[in-house]
Parts: structure tokens; C-alpha cells; sequence
């Protein structure tokens, strides 16, 4: 290949990305909400070579979006582990909350996805925005941000040592001995930081990759920063080139700040796509889908994302001004709303809400797949990206669309693989095997 080889996630969501998908493809309602639908996409995705697909997690939903959007957050790791068994190839990757697990029990679970499927796991590190987790949890309140990421950065420390607890030469199988695995090459964590204490060894060998490919999506200053400690692939949200440019850049001077090499840590922007065989046939699938939106639902998203919680607002006044004079740091998501209302302090919640859709990112593209192979190589030429998560707006049928018609363009023109050459998503991405 000419180019660096592109790559390819496949978001998964119930129906497709755009907030109106479920009134619109021709599905039986309730179908998200069994194994065919996840299979379906996940079999279509491999059939395009994508590295992987991608499920997301939110742990406890605000209620407001019952009325709006199919709610099917299942267990990433349930689902992935069903899909392991009907793909070969494609990367397995899921969300986990560094702020409503535990570092043990989460190196567990992602550890047992990477033994199931042969080596396809990945780890969205996520320190969940919503409060509401912490009422689900139990837990008296939610940590403010910067808590949050301290969390974080200590708990993946513990994760890759519980990960590493067993030395890749462990088992050795002595029958004739009776030696299953030579416990001298078992290593207690041992780790001992100011949120987490953690003992024990992994309950089973090393997972296949080592440690599952680490990923994160935090767009905040504090985000970024831990994605240049620790992230492999990181899951960007610009609303523009120059925005994608400036991420991806800014992110590299902080990896190699932090001693890593840039080309191990890969930028997937979400790109939500809507297809069509011309170009009027793609802006109507996408004016349909506008045309439903609903604006009761536009400002209750714009507060969820945002972490703060619609039932306590109103939505025909200005959003109070104390949300932002307060010492907290905002999220990144928080911060887009909050500028929204302070340009326009007279304006409703109501009506700044429509100005900041969206929820993993705002980059919508429209047209036809020849231009989005075009788009797609535009961005990777500018240095904004190495390939992008995929949100299909309706699905499966933008991916479908994405794999059967985007993906033999941009083969034909040398950017992308022709076939699966490695078995594992750190093959799959290029990424080094680390050593125990
Ligand atoms: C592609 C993509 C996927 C994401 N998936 C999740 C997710 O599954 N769960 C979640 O809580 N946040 C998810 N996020 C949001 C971020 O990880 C992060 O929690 C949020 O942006 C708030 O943190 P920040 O202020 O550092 O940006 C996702 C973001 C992007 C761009």
C-alpha cells in the first residue's frame, strides 16, 4: 500500500446512530433486542475487514430517553462474547467504567473476552459522565471530573498488572508431572495506590494479546491526557478537518511527551454516515431523518451528555449561568452546551440545545460512498485521522452500504486491506504485543 493503511471501527447501536433510525428502517421494533440484529452487523463489518466493532456503554439511563430511543444497554462484554462465537477475525471492542467496577473484576471480564475470542479484545476506558451511575451504584454521589480521571489513571495501571499476573510461559501442560502451570511465573499485582488496593492473581493465564488493545474517548483536556499515558487507539469527536488536525496533533506532542512512539497510538474520528446511490438520494435519507427529530428529546440529550440531569431543568428558560461559574471542570460535552447558552444568553435551553446535537460526536457525512472514500482519504492526507469509527445512521444498512461500496474503492486505490492478514485487533492495528 502507497498510504498508511486505513482503519476501520464499526459502532454499533440499536437501529443506527441518528436519534430518528428506529422510525425509519423497516426492522420489527424489538429486533435490537436479540442476538440476530448484533450479528447481523457484526458478520457485515468483518465481511469489509473492519479492525473492529464497537459497543458502547452507559451505565444508567435518564429516563426521558425510554420515550425517544430503542434502550438495549446490555452488557458490552454479554454481547461481544456472543459475537466472538459468529465472527473469526474482526476486533471485539467494549466499554468499561473506571469509576463503577473495580480494577480486578474489569481485567477479568475484558481478559476473559480476549481468551474466548482469540485474541479480539479491546477496553474503552471510559470514567462515565452520568450521575445517575452513582444512584444505581449505591454510591452517595458521583465524582466531580478531575477525581474522576485520577481514578483512572491508577486504575489501567492496575489493570495491565492484573493482566501481566501470569508470565506468557505459565502453563506448561507436565502431565507426567502433574505441573499444569509453573507458579513460579505467577506474579501477585501487588498494587497499592491511593484508590485501589489490588491482590490476586488472574483467575486464568494471560489473555492472548497480552493485555486487550486500550482505548479511550474523552475529549476534555484530562481525557486526552490519559489517552496519551496509556490509549492505543483513541476515539476522537472533531466537528471539522481542522478540528481533526488539531486533535490528532496535540495528542501526538502529548504521547511523545509521555515517552511513546505516536505511531502506536492510532485516531479513529466518529463519523456518522448516511449513503445513498447519488448524491439526492443521501441528503433526502438524511432530511427524512432530521425532520424527526424530536426537539423535547434534542434538550434532554443535550443535558445527559452533558452529565447533568434534564427532569431537574426548564426547558423554556435560559440554562442558569451558575452551571459554569462554579469551580468543577465541565466535560467536554459540558462545555459545548455551556457555550452554546452563554453566546446566546437571552435564548432558551430549548433553543441552544438545538445548536449541539449529536452524542459521541457531531461530524455527519451525507452523499454518495465515491465521496466518502474521498472524504475519508482527504482526512487521513491531512493528518486528521487514521480511519474512523463508523456510526451508520440507520443500520445495519450505512454500513452495509459503507462495506459493500466505500471499503473496494478504497481498496482499489491501495488503502486499505484486501483481506485479514493477522488474527488479533493488536495485528489488526499494527500494535506491538506487550511483554509481562
Ligand atoms: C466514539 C465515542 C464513543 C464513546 N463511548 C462512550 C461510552 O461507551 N460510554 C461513555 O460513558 N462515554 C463514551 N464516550 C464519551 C467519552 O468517553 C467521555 O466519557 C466523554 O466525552 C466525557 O469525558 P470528557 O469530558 O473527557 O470528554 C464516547 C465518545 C466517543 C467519541
Amino acid at each position: 500500500m502507497s498510504a498508511r493503511p486505513l482503519h476501520f471501527n464499526a459502532f454499533i447501536w440499536p437501529n443506527g446512530y441518528h436519534e430518528s433510525a428506529w422510525r425509519v428502517v423497516p426492522d420489527d421494533v424489538r429486533g435490537v433486542l436479540g442476538l440476530p440484529y448484533y450479528a447481523e452487523i457484526a458478520r457485515i463489518a468483518e465481511r469489509g475487514q473492519m479492525d473492529s466493532i464497537f459497543l458502547a456503554d452507559n451505565l444508567a439511563i435518564a429516563e426521558y430517553r425510554a420515550t425517544h430511543l430503542p434502550q438495549t444497554q446490555f452488557d458490552p462484554i454479554a454481547v461481544l462474547s456472543a459475537l466472538a462465537a459468529v465472527t473469526s477475525h474482526i476486533g471485539l471492542i467494549g466499554t468499561g467504567s473506571t469509576t463503577y467496577t473495580k480494577p480486578w473484576e474489569l481485567a477479568r471480564r475484558f481478559a476473559t473476552l480476549d481468551h474466548l475470542s482469540g485474541g479480539r479484545a479491546g477496553w474503552n476506558i471510559v470514567t462515565t459522565i452520568t450521575p445517575l451511575a452513582a444512584a444505581a451504584f449505591g454510591e452517595k454521589s458521583h465524582p466531580d471530573q478531575a477525581t474522576r480521571y485520577q481514578r483512572a489513571h491508577e486504575f489501567v495501571a492496575a489493570v495491565n498488572k492484573v493482566w501481566d499476573s501470569w508470565g506468557d510461559d505459565a502453563v506448561i501442560g507436565d502431565r507426567e508431572h502433574g505441573i499444569w502451570a509453573d507458579r513460579s511465573k505467577l506474579q501477585d499485582p501487588a498494587f497499592h495506590g491511593e484508590y485501589f488496593d489490588v491482590q490476586g492473581v488472574l483467575p486464568f493465564p494471560r489473555p492472548p494479546q497480552g493485555r486487550p488493545v486500550l482505548v479511550q474517548a474523552g475529549q476534555s483536556a484530562a481525557g486526552v491526557g490519559l489517552a496519551a499515558q496509556v490509549a492505543e487507539l483513541v476515539f476522537s469527536g472533531p466537528s471539522s478537518l481542522e478540528a481533526g488536525v488539531a486533535f490528532r496533533s496535540n495528542l501526538h506532542a502529548q504521547v511523545t511527551a509521555a515517552g511513546r512512539d505516536p505511531e502506536h497510538v492510532l485516531v479513529l474520528p466518529a463519523l456518522m454516515v448516511t449513503l445513498g446511490s447519488t448524491e439526492a438520494e443521501a441528503q433526502a435519507t438524511a432530511k427524512r431523518l432530521e425532520e424527526l427529530s424530536s426537539p423535547e428529546f434534542r434538550w434532554q440529550n443535550a443535558l445527559y451528555t452533558a452529565g447533568l440531569d434534564p427532569d431537574a431543568f426548564d426547558p423554556d428558560k435560559p440554562l442558569p449561568a451558575d452551571l459554569w461559574t462554579g469551580s468543577a471542570t465541565p466535560s467536554s460535552r459540558a462545555q459545548q452546551l455551556f457555550a452554546a447558552a452563554q453566546a446566546r444568553p437571552e435564548a432558551s435551553l430549548r433553543e441552544v440545545a438545538q445548536q449541539v446535537t449529536g452524542g459521541a460526536g457531531q461530524l455527519h457525512f451525507v452523499g454518495t460512498p465515491e465521496q466518502l472514500a474521498d472524504f475519508i482519504i482527504e482526512w487521513q492526507d491531512a493528518g486528521a485521522s487514521d480511519g474512523f469509527t463508523i456510526m451508520g445512521s440507520t443500520l445495519p444498512y450505512d454500513l452495509a452500504a459503507f462495506v459493500d461500496h466505500t471499503v473496494p474503492i478504497l481498496q482499489q486505490r491501495g488503502r486499505y486491506r484486501t483481506e485479514y492478514t493477522e488474527s488479533t485487533l493488536r495485528g489488526h492495528l499494527g500494535l506491538d504485543r506487550p511483554t509481562a
